[in-house]
């Protein structure tokens, strides 16, 4: 038998229903915020990501030759394809361009619970805007759409990767060493950092320096402190300021907390300004379930530099955090179960009409079609944890009423489908 590909997954009716519940309260976040949606192929040509995400980012893809011979690959994020629709065809569209997106993508990968060789995300890319207000709307709308979708708590971590390359830069770290130490950075794996500045001869006390800048974490006065020690470096005071201002804007959404956090570097080569991570603890190895920032990747297609900052989530960590939520809450009971007592012409059709008077309601119902009887019936409503259970006899049918069960009390009442449309 033919095995499903290692990474992958099959989801469930019910499971299905909670994706697209968390889906939908993203969806309506990000148009809220006055976002539109846009669809990409799930495969480019490989020059797409390569020229935008560094030659790194190959050994992770799935790559393939078409049967013309092209090489295409399978997307492993989406930002590089939605630059590619920007050039292609929203160049000329008033600035800024706010999109957002979801769908599959694929990285090669060793599977983990978290971490899959296919996954799915929520995007959003503000493309044409400047502005530190760019950057803290883009954070506000990727924390927002998260507790929208009922994570909450989420733990926020903002910093800027332009001052760090600054940073590497002033000190004299040659471009090959820094792109070796950003990903030892990420991790907080100092050991390494250390063996690696040491085999290239980059110095001690420049091992020292930066390891005190990438430990810098607090809240936004931070970052007028490490100004005050770190400013005179080349670029960096620029860089800071870019991030102080971002952050002042960013406390004018209510209640949305964050840490400042200098050490992150994020994975993909692109980025270049302010960036940010969100994670949620409650999942162990596999906990960020966001991560983004600003970027600048027009050259690749020709544009001039065309600012843009944006975020992805990783919906399978949401919907993974979702269910830890849910499973210590009490699952609640909806839906309802409509059981015929017998064939018979009357009571089918009163059966058809009671159940089309609920979903007309807006309650999610079943119709009884396995000629069980009601026993059986009720047991089976009640093992899917539905809410109501609506029974049809010839004797209630001869006066055009059901008879409505509440699964949770046992209560049962005879109703007519003008009251059962009001349950
Ligand atoms: P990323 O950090 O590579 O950024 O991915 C974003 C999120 O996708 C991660 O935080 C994680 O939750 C999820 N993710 C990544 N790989 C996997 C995997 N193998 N299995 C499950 N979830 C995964 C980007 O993709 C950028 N395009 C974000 C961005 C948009 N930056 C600017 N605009």
């Amino acid at each position: 038998m033919t095995e499903r590909p290692r990474g992958t997954r099959d989801f469930l009716p019910d499971e299905m229903e909670e994706h697209r519940d968390i889906e939908e309260a993203m969806r309506s976040t990000a148009l809220g915020f006055g976002y539109g949606e846009v669809r990409t192929p799930t495969f480019e040509h490989t020059d797409l990501f390569v020229a935008k995400s560094g030659p790194a980012i190959v050994d992770e893809m799935y790559v393939f030759e078409d049967k013309g011979g092209r090489s295409m690959s399978l997307r492993p994020e989406l930002t590089a394809a939605v630059m590619r629709l920007y050039a292609d065809r929203l160049t000329h569209s008033p600035k800024p361009i706010r999109v957002f997106y979801q769908g599959p993508c694929f990285r090669y990968e060793r599977p983990q619970k978290g971490r899959y060789r296919e996954f799915f995300q929520f995007g959003a890319e503000l493309i044409g805007c400047p502005h530190p207000e760019g950057d803290a709307e883009i954070i506000a709308l990727a924390v927002r759409a998260i507790q929208a979708a009922g994570v909450q708590d989420p733990v926020v971590r903002v910093g800027h990767v332009g001052a760090l390359h600054a940073l590497m830069e002033a000190i004299g770290v040659e471009a090959t060493v820094a792109s070796q130490a950003y990903p030892m950075i990420d991790k907080g794996d100092m050991t390494s950092l250390r063996t690696l500045f040491d085999e290239r001869e980059v110095g001690y006390s420049n091992f020292e320096t930066v390891e005190d800048y990438v430990n810098v974490t607090g809240d936004r006065s931070v970052v007028d402190h490490v100004m005050a020690s770190y400013g005179h470096f080349d670029g960096l005071a620029d860089a800071l300021s870019r991030l102080g201002q971002a952050l002042e804007h960013l406390d004018g959404y209510q209640g949305l907390e964050y840490t400042v956090d200098l050490g992150i570097a994020r994975g993909l080569d692109y980025y270049t300004g302010v960036v940010f991570e969100v994670d949620w603890d409650g999942l162990g190895a596999e906990k960020q379930i966001c991560g983004g920032g600003a970027y600048e990747l027009g050259q690749i297609f020709g544009l001039d530099n065309v600012p843009a900052t944006g975020f992805a989530i990783g919906l399978d960590r949401v919907y993974l955090a979702v269910e830890m939520v849910a499973g210590e809450e009490e699952a609640t009971r909806s839906g309802a179960l409509v059981v015929p007592m017998d064939r018979g012409g009357d009571v089918m059709s009163l059966a058809i009409r009671a159940a089309e008077a609920l979903r007309g309601a807006g309650v999610r119902t079943e119709l009884e079609v396995m000629r069980r009887g009601t026993g059986k019936a009720l047991k089976g409503a009640d093992q899917k944890g539905m809410r109501w259970a609506v029974i049809v006899g010839s004797d209630e049918a001869a006066q055009g009423k059901v008879a409505l069960k509440d699964l949770v009390s046992g209560e049962q009442r005879l109703v007519t489908l003008d009251e059962l449309s009001k349950v």
